[in-house]
């Protein structure tokens, strides 16, 4: 079988992306199969027409990576790849469309506003952000609609700070996701399905040095420390592993995904998100979880990508 990963791409999250990728390709490479890595510029497209893989493993992050479009490109051609669909990328990925889908679904997720930046500019700055203060309350969390690894996102803790949250947010998406900011412990769940069904693996506790969990908490080694299993009272974990499940299936996900909750101070979790392409660096969140579950994460990715070719 002749694996192709893709990484790099030209979003925001291309150095992590390149990381994931070639963890993803050492893993596969240790169990023996043909694999190799390839950039997802427009020279791919001549290669997936002339040359094609039996499968893709996609460790793009981000824009083209994760919004369904690459996703589409191989639907084209033909060609297999880990992970879902391009519809259920497209729908995750925006993270007002999937916060409206698990609430939909009767599944916790922080109260919210999706503010674009014309609306923003046009009803003035002040207006529009007192009213959002007054509407979620405060502290706040403004992220991009899309995007990903804490790129642009702020906690708000005070109504002047803001504006300059929104700024930073605007700098890399058109559209800002403020959301109410919910205190609790920060806990990831990868979801994989080995065959048998989606099954939750141990959940990851995010504990970032400084409290923030930013793009440097994230891919500096020392700056986080995580306890797997999450120190979770049991019946908090089942409650944590069920919405992380639930929350997988509504998304429309498939093979593999990863959860982002907060588990607030009564126990109840509260999904932020679902990563459709989980990052695999090494201070990443699946390939932990993975491990903990007593897991090879080549021997995981190699059976997705053996039931892809299928
Ligand atoms: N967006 C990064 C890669 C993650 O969620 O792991």
């Amino acid at each position: 079988t002749h694996v192709l990963v893709l990484a790099g791409g030209l979003s925001y999250e291309r150095d992590v992306s390149l990381r994931s990728g070639r963890r993803a390709l050492d893993a596969l490479r240790a169990l023996g199969l043909s694999a190799e890595l390839s950039d997802a510029d427009v020279a791919l497209l001549p290669t997936l027409r002339e040359d094609p893989p039996d499968a893709v493993v996609i460790a793009l992050h981000g824009a083209t990576g994760e919004d369904g479009s690459l996703r589409g490109v191989l639907d084209l051609c033909g060609i297999p790849y880990v992970g879902c669909d391009a519809r259920a990328a497209r729908l995750a990925w925006d993270k007002p469309t999937a916060k409206a889908m698990l609430r939909e679904a009767g599944i916790p997720t922080p109260d919210w506003v999706a503010l674009p930046h014309d609306r923003f500019s046009e009803l003035g700055a002040v207006a529009v952000l007192d009213r959002i203060a007054e509407r979620l309350g405060l502290p706040l969390m403004v992220k991009p609609a899309q995007g990903g690894s804490g790129l642009g996102a702020a906690v708000v803790r005070e109504a002047a700070a803001l504006p300059a949250a929104m700024v930073g947010c605007f700098a890399y998406d058109s559209t800002a996701l403020v959301e109410r900011f919910v205190p609790g412990t920060d806990v990831a769940v990868s979801v994989v399905d080995l065959g048998n069904g989606p099954e939750a693996l141990p959940p990851v506790e995010i504990v970032p040095r400084d409290g923030v969990y930013d793009y440097a908490a994230r891919y500096t080694a020392g700056l986080t420390t995580w306890h797997t299993p999450a120190r979770l009272a049991p019946p908090v974990a089942t409650a944590v592993a069920d919405t992380a499940l639930a929350a997988h299936r509504a998304l429309g996900m498939r093979d593999l995904s990863r959860v982002d909750l907060i588990v607030d101070g009564e126990g109840k979790p509260h999904v932020l998100g679902v990563n459709v392409s989980p990052g695999m660096t090494e201070t990443s969140l699946l390939p932990l979880a993975v491990q903990a579950a007593g897991l090879d994460l080549g021997k995981v990715l190699a059976d997705l990508v053996g039931r892809a070719v299928v």
